[in-house]
């Protein structure tokens, strides 16, 4: 939830930053700004709306030619969206330019203590307080200012600070949201995600907890508040610019989704041992104390709750262990039971959702044992519990997810496998026959994929609709939900996913002639129970849409439109379920003539509470 960017190095900073801030622009989109400094001076253009506003702006006026820069696109919180409320904020003396993601909680007080020294501010935010509170405190030591600054604000942020006296220098604070920096040589990054400067180097280097950073063109030092250098950790990013570039597809969302069947083998790979069973050294978790579990509680929002819920049906039938899953923001407020002989799994593509990031710490503080399931390598999600494992999805970039889905659910069928292997609830055998199922997934996405333009076409056809039902029982529910989810973010549609068995308590109601209604239906015992709710749809007038296992015929005679997809158990039925409620909600949105992949007021990353 809003994307920053910083360059220190040989090129025009504009160029570069502007770059970065696309990359970046899945994080929120209500504004975009930069500064650049020269000639004793910081240059800022900000615009409301997408970055295409300010980067019209900027071929309008006389380039910007320096080559140190800050750059954000923004979500906004604190302000309505107007080019005066977008970053990059400055002080009093116009010396002092800062971007900002994140939220400070005690901006009141510390606003008004600022316009009672005499600072007038311009705007509604949070973050210009932080520019004039620089100012306060610079003597010629912009890190010192900022440590200083930081010490003093409540809540979360990251913050990027250029100054006209520094041709050579951004600083960067952390405190709970993601900084990253990027190495490269002769020229130093910092960004929010690493995709901002994958363009430019795939080195890249943690900024950690209460940190700042002092980028310059040849070197980075970080330090901690009180200004002692620390050791930064390292890393190398194992994918390129290709993967966060749309690759001819009209859509990032549409590559994507046909990334799936690649994503899902890269989180397979390499996790099974000689015989054929699983290996999952990263849940770091001995046998001895996953014997002792008594429960596991997951915790998402969005549609990572979604491949929760998919997780706990596989965990429980599995391992008998009881499972819950829980809306991340709900979780912690309700005082939940949770101890030292629970697994809390957290499940973030980004790592960095505030709601999710909480719930961990309150069940750690409760001395759960707590697994990240994430997309995101050093994320804080992955930071700061006890293991992380990794879905490898790869950047996926448009706001509704999917491959990151997909491999989420991938994962927590891997994570219940493992805990019936260790426990011995399910036989080798029979573990062995469930990973050979996973491993034919790709291949039967692959040939999902391959039947979509009926999905496209009836989604064509539907896409005047203003409400539409899902249903579905056992896993089919969760995909329900999703279906739901993609279509109402995207197309802007009233759609709601039940449990089919629910309807008859209320949804019902909603049918009318003609309402369109996707019955999720692949393969399974329950699907006589099914074919009732869906006949007692039928007689109400609804329009049925199911999908449904190849040889399967049972709703056939009550569909009015079928989507067929491979044969799976159908506890592995949500990885091709999911396929036609993607590719249906992206046509649907297309056909409304609606932005794919930036839906209006959504971000990727929600790093507020
Ligand atoms: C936002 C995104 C959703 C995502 C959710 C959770 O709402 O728009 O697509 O599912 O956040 O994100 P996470 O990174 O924690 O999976």
């Amino acid at each position: 939830m809003c994307g920053i960017v910083g360059y220190v190095g040989p090129k025009r900073a504009v160029d570069v930053v502007l770059e970065g801030l696309r990359r970046l622009e899945y994080r929120g989109y209500d504004s975009a700004g930069v500064a650049v400094v020269e000639n004793a001076t910081v240059d800022v253009e900000r615009r409301a709306g997408k970055l295409s506003n300010l980067e019209k702006a900027l071929s309008e006026r006389e380039q910007m030619t320096g080559t140190t820069g800050i750059g954000h696109t923004r979500w906004a919180t604190h302000g309505a969206p107007t080019d005066r409320n977008a970053h990059p904020h400055v002080d009093c003396t116009g010396k002092v330019a800062v971007v900002h993601n994140g939220t400070i909680e005690n901006f009141a007080e510390l606003r008004h203590a600022l316009e009672v020294g005499g600072h007038q501010l311009h705007s509604e935010t949070d973050t210009e307080a932080v520019a004039h509170m620089v100012e306060e405190r610079y003597d010629g030591d912009l890190a010192a200012a900022v440590r200083s600054v930081c010490k003093e604000l409540g809540g979360s942020f990251v913050l990027v600070v250029a100054h006209a006296d520094h041709p050579d220098l951004v600083v960067g604070a952390r405190r709970n949201l993601p900084l990253v920096a990027g190495v490269g040589e002769g020229e130093n990054f910092l960004a929010s995600d690493v995709t901002a400067f994958i363009g430019h180097t795939r080195n890249a280097r943690v900024v950690d907890q209460d940190q700042i950073v002092e980028l310059r063109s040849d070197s980075i030092t970080v330090t901690d508040l009180e200004g002692t250098v620390v050791d930064g950790e390292q890393y190398h990013v194992d994918w390129d610019t290709d993967a966060a570039e749309k690759g001819g597809y009209e859509f990032f969302m549409l590559k994507e989704i046909e990334e799936q069947p690649a994503a899902v083998r890269e989180t397979l790979a390499g996790r099974l041992d000689s015989k054929g069973l699983l290996r999952l050294d990263e849940l770091a978790l001995s046998d001895e104390d996953i014997r002792d579990l008594e429960q596991v509680v997951v915790v998402a929002c969005g549609s990572s709750y979604h491949s929760a819920m998919v997780g706990k049906y596989a965990i429980e039938r599995w391992t008998r262990i009881a499972t819950s899953v829980e809306i991340a923001s709900e979780f912690r407020y309700r005082d939940p039971v949770v101890n030292r002989r629970t697994l809390l799994v957290a499940v973030s593509q980004s790592g960095e959702t505030a709601d999710t990031l909480e719930a961990l710490r309150h069940a750690r503080q409760q001395r759960a044992w707590s697994l990240a399931v994430t997309n995101t390598v050093g994320s804080t999600v992955a930071r700061e519990s006890d293991a992380a494992l990794y879905t490898r999805g790869g950047p996926e970039v448009a706001v509704a997810s999917t491959k990151a889905v997909m491999t989420q659910m991938t994962a927590m069928y891997l994570v219940g496998l493992y805990l019936a292997q260790v426990r011995g609830t399910r036989d080798p055998d029979e573990v062995r026959a469930h990973l050979r199922d996973l491993q034919e997934i790709p291949h039967l996405i692959e040939e999902t994929l391959s039947r979509m333009e009926v999905v496209r076409e009836l989604a064509r056809d539907l896409s005047s609709e203003e409400r539409v039902l899902f249903i579905g029982r056992h896993v089919g529910y969760p995909m329900a939900l999703e279906g739901a989810l993609k279509l109402k973010e995207l197309a802007y549609v009233s759609a709601e996913g039940f449990p089919a068995g629910e309807i008859k308590h209320g949804p019902i109601a909603l049918v009318e002639q003609g309402t369109p209604v996707v019955v999720l239906a692949p393969r399974h015992a329950l699907t006589s129970k099914l074919v009732t709710n869906v006949q007692e749809l039928r007689a109400r007038g609804a329009r049925t849409i199911v999908v449904t296992t190849d040889g399967d015929d049972a709703m056939e005679p009550y569909a009015d439109h079928l989507i067929r997809i491979p044969d799976t158990k159908s506890l592995l039925s949500p990885l091709l379920t999911m396929v036609p409620m993607q590719v249906f909600a992206a046509e649907f949105a297309k056909a409304r003539g609606l932005d794919v992949d930036q839906p209006r007021n959504l971000a990727k990353s929600v790093t507020v509470e």
